[in-house]
């Protein structure tokens, strides 16, 4: 295993500047996750610690070594493509060693690593058959097995699940799970699922538009997101957003909310958006808040009840409790503690507002 370090990194496609100043420092052994929307660069960062694209400027570090300028396979990395981009004609095992034969390593070296790999992958069957006599999710197999054959000390993986149903993506999430457990390799992982994201990393890259948001462990980025945008990509139903000011009083005031703000408390007069995640949101008979329920999405163990409040939208989540129907009145409470506070100009969280130093939601 090794480490990687990306030092003020620049990437231009087609003259247009995809990656722009970009710092990350990936630990040794850790699994790091690369979130964010469709074309924000996460691919064509990974391709550039691969080695398939040009840096245009910063450096590339792998394992302590300058790889920079270095020919992709002299980096130690295995990579895993969304595409299995399996060979149609040879089998399991052929495929899985392809690249160590054309590296020329012995037979019994060969034997070794497929063997070791097949295991972790449950692919000890199926060594003898062909890519079109697999399901998706045992090709998908086979292409992790190749890139693992390599006994990289980083492996990076490009959306690997995305083209599987539900189910298997469930299963084979597990599995990477516990592979990375068992090989202790540095693994870097790029999604737009924040699901996959949440249960995978051990940090977190928000990225947007070539540029990170924040890192942070999955409870890091949930619970204390950097800024609005981070705040709406993870968590679904998402965040709920109210528009208010900071009275002077020093309370945040907007849509008939009012909430004290404890300790440091941002200026006065400054436009602010509170962050509510539904789940933080519960009924409360008698509770300070009133509103009228819109719409009711039973999830199975449990249910998103979208509310209308004074002509806000608010989602929560609820488990158990009353049977709700649309047009219900539903008195509500929102845990004060554990809100976000953002600067509505600049989009960052209030660092000083911090969920400990909410005291109360009034009406
Ligand atoms: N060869 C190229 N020339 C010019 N622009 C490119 C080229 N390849 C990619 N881009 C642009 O770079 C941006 C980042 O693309 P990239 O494939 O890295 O996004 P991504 O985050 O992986 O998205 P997705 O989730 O859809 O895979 C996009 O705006 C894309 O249009
Ligand atoms: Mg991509």
């Amino acid at each position: 295993m090794a480490n990687v370090s990306l030092k003020n990194l620049d990437i231009t496609l087609g003259g247009n500047a995809i990656i722009r100043n970009l710092d990350l420092e990936v630990e040794e052994g850790e699994f790091l996750v690369l979130l964010g929307p469709s074309g924000c660069g996460k691919s064509t960062l990974l391709h550039s610690i691969a080695g398939l694209l040009d840096i245009s400027g910063g450096s590339i570090a792998i394992g302590g070594r300058d790889m920079s300028r270095t020919d992709p396979s002299e980096r130690g990395i295995g990579m895993v493509f969304q595409s299995y981009a399996l060979y149609p004609t040879m089998t399991v095992e052929k495929n899985m060693s392809f690249g160590l034969r054309i590296a020329g390593a012995a037979k019994g070296e060969i034997k070794r690593r497929v063997g070791r790999a097949a295991a972790m992958l449950h692919l000890d069957d199926l060594l003898e058959r062909k890519p079109a006599a697999l399901s998706g999710g045992q090709r998908q197999r086979v292409a992790i097995g190749r890139a693992l054959v390599r006994e990289a000390g980083v492996y990076l993986f490009d959306e690997p699940l995305s083209n599987l149903d539900a189910k298997l993506r469930t299963d084979l999430r597990r599995e990477l799970k516990l592979l990375h457990r068992q090989l202790g390799a540095t693994m870097i992982y790029v999604t737009h699922d924040q699901v996959e994201a949440m249960t995978l990393a051990s940090r977190i890259v928000v990225m947007r538009s070539g540029q990170i948001q924040q890192v942070g462990t999955p409870g890091e980025v949930y619970d204390r997101p950097a800024n609005l945008f981070v705040a709406g990509f993870l968590g679904a139903p998402a965040m709920n957003f109210v528009d208010g000011a900071i009275d002077a009083d020093g309370m945040f005031s907007g849509s008939g909310l009012r909430l004290a703000l404890g300790e440091t408390v941002p200026a006065p007069g400054g436009k602010a958006v509170l962050g509510v995640r539904p789940e933080h949101i519960s009924l409360a008979p008698g509770g300070p808040l009133q509103g009228r329920v819109t719409l009711v999405e039973p999830m199975g163990a449990h249910r998103v009840v979208w509310l209308d409040c004074g002509g806000i939208e608010l989602s929560c989540i609820l488990q158990g409790g009353r049977v709700l129907a649309p047009d219900d009145a539903v008195a509500f409470a929102i845990d004060a503690q554990r809100v976000s506070l953002f600067d509505a100009d600049s989009g960052k969280r209030f660092e000083t507002a911090g969920a400990s130093s909410m005291l109360a939601v009034t009406l």
